[in-house]
């Protein structure tokens, strides 16, 4: 007797197994998350994100260069603004002059081609370090909805190529969509953060921006679990899926990622539109901390994640190992 299947013969060799490869990453399957500082020739590493910088406009125009040489064609960005320029309307949102504003144009003027992916949330501009405006103790939806339209608009306004709103409220999709054809927006795409969980993998990211959530002297949720979901869950995943693309998302995401898999390919299946993962903050800071103590390879690692989200169904990864992860693939 011998096996009926000998599965291995596919897997004998090199060629062979190129030959059978289903996946194949490249750098055009990644989108870069930046962080923006005010200032010029400013440069700060995350701590807990190490290779990961807040850089002035200056200094990120010149890394988007190096980004657009290596293949990269999309980056999100997000900004650090100073507690003066806080409140609890976000209204420092929507400053055509304000610090997100002025870093989409710097870096369409320098880099056009590149997709800029500016994020929709009010969190770097909230006291309180909540994604949406506080009344007694909530974060209320439809008022917070408003904020965003017309932080949307203003990032269009400034040269966006898409807008990314990753603040979980109801209804912000449709909202955004309409008001982005109302000011002559038409081709300007939303790339939704539909299925954000409410994880400690932000952490990090949080550090970053100095926007987890804080008490600010009247009582405000700790965490974002009124509006970000219950890890829990998966069916909630599906449906705001759904919902999104009903209501004009041209891209959905999933986030975190290597922890939430199944969603990402339960997404996939559920809607016709291209499905992006979120590879975190968290994510990226356990594999720098292995790898420093010489636990785990972290180039190896870093390539067999990156692989295992685009297997699940992630068209698009927005990873901090973006750069590094091009610059092997381009080997
Ligand atoms: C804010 C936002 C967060 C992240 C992206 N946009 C943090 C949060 O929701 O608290 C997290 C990204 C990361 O951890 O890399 N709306």
């Amino acid at each position: 007797m011998f096996p009926i299947h000998r599965d291995r013969r596919l897997r004998t060799n090199e060629s062979i197994r190129s030959l059978v490869r289903e996946t194949i990453l490249t750098p055009n399957d990644f989108m870069f998350p930046m962080f923006i500082a005010e200032g010029t020739n400013v440069q700060v590493e995350i701590p807990s994100m190490p290779g990961i910088y807040r850089r002035s406009i200056d200094l990120t125009v010149k890394e988007v260069k190096e980004l657009w040489s290596l293949g990269i064609k999309a980056i999100n960005i997000y900004v650090k603004v100073s507690d003066n320029l806080k409140d609890n309307t976000g209204k420092e949102a929507w400053n055509p002059d304000g610090l997100m504003q002025q870093a989409i144009k710097a870096i369409k003027d320098a880099v056009p081609e590149m997709i800029v992916m500016p994020d929709v949330a009010l969190d770097p501009y909230s006291i309180y370090g909540h994604d949406g405006i506080v009344e007694n103790g909530q974060i209320i939806n439809d008022a917070t909805v408003d904020a965003l339209t017309r932080m949307s608009v203003s990032h269009a306004d400034a040269g966006a190529d898409f807008v990314a709103p990753s603040d979980m409220m109801d209804g912000r999709v449709l909202a955004i969509r309409k008001a982005l054809e109302e000011s002559g927006h038409p081709n300007v795409g939303i790339m939704s953060y539909s299925a954000k969980y409410a994880s400690s993998f932000y952490g990090p990211f949080r550090d970053a921006l100095d926007s987890a959530p804080k008490e600010s002297g009247v009582p405000v949720p700790k965490d974002k679990k009124t509006y970000q979901m219950d890890y829990a869950n998966r069916i909630e995943a599906i449906k705001e899926a759904i919902h999104d693309v009903e209501e004009g998302a041209d891209m959905v995401m999933v986030k975190p990622g290597l922890a939430y898999l199944d969603i990402v390919r339960e997404v996939k299946d559920a809607v016709n539109v291209p499905v992006s993962v979120f590879h975190v903050s968290g994510e990226y800071a356990m594999v720098k901390a292995a790898a420093e103590r010489g636990w785990l390879d972290h180039d190896k690692i870093m390539i067999e994640q990156l692989y295992c989200i685009k297997r699940a169904g992630g068209s698009l990864i927005s990873t901090y190992f973006a750069k590094e992860a091009a610059i092997l693939l381009n080997k």
